[in-house]
């Protein structure tokens, strides 16, 4: 793998490759002793464009687990501020020696474009409205823990049927757009449910089952994944209001009651709390979020591992 900029450019087995392999990070997790030298040497820059507090702390610690020099910056305290654009950035970036630039942008193809400019392995940490695949990853590997626990296997073939709902604001989510590509490689059936103001034009083509309607949805799905309402993309202003969006979309106490036993909750954060989820369904036994979190570091592990740990770039 040379760089992740997109799930559309995973197989099943780099998949189940990348999945394996943090499945064996995780345990080094949860050791007292958790720096491998697996990445000794390398340097891995965490560029970001846009906040996070999740995606780029878990790069942050992966790479140090793997004893990689990690450097993070931030388009707030860089020379962006003061006008720098995104290629004389990285270029700059570059120049100082780097062997993984993983990318967070607010422009839609960002990563893609980096990958013309440097030599270094580039991952996409969320693009815009565009992508986050390493954000779809991670919540695989949650889900196939959580699926494998009823099959006794942690097999990718444990997705195949399982029914998801991708629930909000699916139009500005990139966090939609990749684990839609992923549950679909996958076998699973992705079901989109969003208000019609809020699915995006050309969502036909995703191939997926789509409702407005998760009351006729919630009772039949083996995973609901909330998404955050993404007010700072609505230039346009927030419709519906908020007390409409919470009464026909969000994850009430009384729609956490109508799941199936054993449903998994998920979300990716950060979590609008009391607008598309509320703390009965955030705190619930069978809520996934912070597994999430934590596999967040796991799965980077690997993903870093996968991209720098090869004989060939040694
Ligand atoms: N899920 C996610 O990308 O969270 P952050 O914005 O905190 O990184």
């Amino acid at each position: 793998m040379r760089h992740l900029l997109s799930a559309a450019d995973l197989s099943t087995e780099d998949v189940a490759t990348i999945l394996d392999l943090a499945e064996e990070m995780a345990d080094v997790q949860h050791r007292s002793i958790k720096k491998l030298p697996a990445l000794r040497g390398r340097t891995v820059v965490n560029l970001f464009f846009e906040d996070s507090t999740r995606t780029r702390s878990s790069f942050e610690i992966a790479g140090k687990w793997l004893s990689a020099d990690v450097i993070n910056i931030s388009a707030k305290g860089s020379s962006v501020s003061k006008g720098e654009s995104l290629r004389d950035t990285v270029l700059t970036v570059a120049a100082m020696g780097v062997d993984a630039l993983v990318i967070r942008h607010g422009a839609s193809g960002a990563p893609q474009q980096v990958t013309g400019w440097i030599d270094a392995h580039v991952v996409n940490a969320g693009d815009g409205m565009h992508e986050h695949p390493t954000q779809a990853l991670l919540d695989a590997f949650t889900l196939r823990r959580h699926f494998g626990a009823d099959t006794g296997t942690t097999a990718v073939e444990s997705f195949v049927g399982k029914r998801i709902a991708i629930v909000g604001d699916i139009t500005h989510s990139r966090v939609a757009r990749s684990n839609v590509l992923l549950l679909r490689l996958l076998g699973a059936e992705p079901i989109l449910v969003a208000p019609p103001t809020l699915m995006p034009s050309g969502v036909d083509s995703w191939g997926c089952e789509l409702s407005d309607d998760l009351d006729a949805v919630i009772s039949g799905v083996d995973a609901v994944m909330m998404l955050r309402v993404q007010r700072e993309r609505m230039s346009g202003g927030y419709f519906p209001t908020p007390r409409e969006y919470t009464v026909g979309y969000g994850l009430t106490r009384d729609r956490v009651a109508a799941l199936k036993p054993g449903t998994a909750i998920c979300h990716p954060g950060p979590m609008n709390r009391g607008l598309e989820i509320s703390a009965d369904a955030a705190d619930a036994a069978n809520s996934l979020i912070l597994d999430q979190v934590a596999a967040g570091v796991a799965v980077r592990m690997s993903v870093l591992y996968n991209l720098l740990g090869g004989e060939d770039d040694q």
